[in-house]
């Protein structure tokens, strides 16, 4: 079955580089009528839309921990396109590595205002300026992280675990005018887990049943399927997309 978004209007947060811009190319691929591309620094979102050149891309800068920028990109999406369809709430952030016990604070409160509270205010700017009225659906980029414990990255994984209950709650809340639904990605080739890839993609690899890394295009066709209606009666799921990991037997030290 080929899966579809014709005519619908996506935004997709963090889309200059990595599974953003992969999300954004499979929309723009899979029939989408517009789609709003954000990040932080304007000329990297001027260069993925360069790279997508295509004139349904509308590129804009905004802060994912913004309510300012989330109601005036939403607002924008909606001004230029006539609505919002498909939320993908993609941004995230990584700094705070260390153990919880002695992690820099001020890191740990960006990695939470990005991670956790970003795509509540997006989902919210969303909602009222579109999808409470005209539906539609809400993909959440969590983590594998978010389910099971992990070396380092407690913070991360944390705001990533608070994710998850976020999109179960907002699931019903939002039901049945919107679908909210997340993705769990293990280890992908971007920039944010390059620690955990480069220099040691072998050994990565091998502690995944099928033996290789994501690729960000992997993560894009299962948001994709999500905000499509091929997911009409999924809403409120998490879908590891982890080349097995979650499925496996214990591999400890895999995060993302
Ligand atoms: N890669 C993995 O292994 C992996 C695994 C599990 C989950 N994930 C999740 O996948 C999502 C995408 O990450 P990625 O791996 O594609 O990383 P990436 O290639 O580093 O891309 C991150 C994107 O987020 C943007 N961004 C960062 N902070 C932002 C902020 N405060 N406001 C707005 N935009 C911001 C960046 O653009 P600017 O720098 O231009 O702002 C960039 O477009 C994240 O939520 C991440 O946690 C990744």
């Amino acid at each position: 079955m080929d899966i579809r978004v014709d005519g619908k209007v996506a935004l997709v947060t963090g889309a200059s580089r990595g599974i953003g811009e992969a999300t954004a190319a499979e929309l723009l691929a899979s029939g989408a009528a517009g789609v709003t591309i954000t990040s932080r620094k304007e000329p990297n979102i001027a260069e993925a839309a360069s790279r997508l050149n295509d004139d349904r891309v509308l590129p804009l800068a905004a802060r994912a921990d913004s309510e300012a920028d989330a109601e005036s990109a939403v607002a924008a999406t909606v001004e230029r396109f006539g609505r919002l369809d498909i939320l993908v709430n993609n941004a995230g952030t990584n700094p705070a590595a260390g153990n919880l016990a002695d992690v820099d604070l001020g890191a740990v409160g960006k990695t939470w205002e990005v991670n956790q509270l970003g795509p509540l205010l997006w989902a919210r700017a969303a909602w009222r300026h579109s999808m409470a009225a005209n539906g539609g659906a809400i993909v959440n980029v969590a983590s594998v992280g978010g389910m099971r414990v992990g070396p380092v990255i407690g913070a991360y994984n944390v705001s990533k675990a608070a994710l998850i209950h976020m999109t179960y709650h907002l699931a019903n809340e939002m039901a049945p005018a919107v679908r909210v639904n997340a993705v769990a990605p293990s280890v992908v080739r971007t920039r944010l887990s390059a620690a955990l890839w480069q220099g040691i993609e072998e050994h990565t690899a091998k502690s995944h049943p099928l033996q290789r890394i994501g690729e960000p295009e992997d993560v894009a066709r299962a948001i994709v399927f999500l905000a499509s209606d091929a997911a009409s009666w999924i809403t409120g799921v998490v879908l590891p997309v982890d080349g097995g990991v979650t499925g496996a037997a214990a591999s400890p030290g895999l995060g993302g």
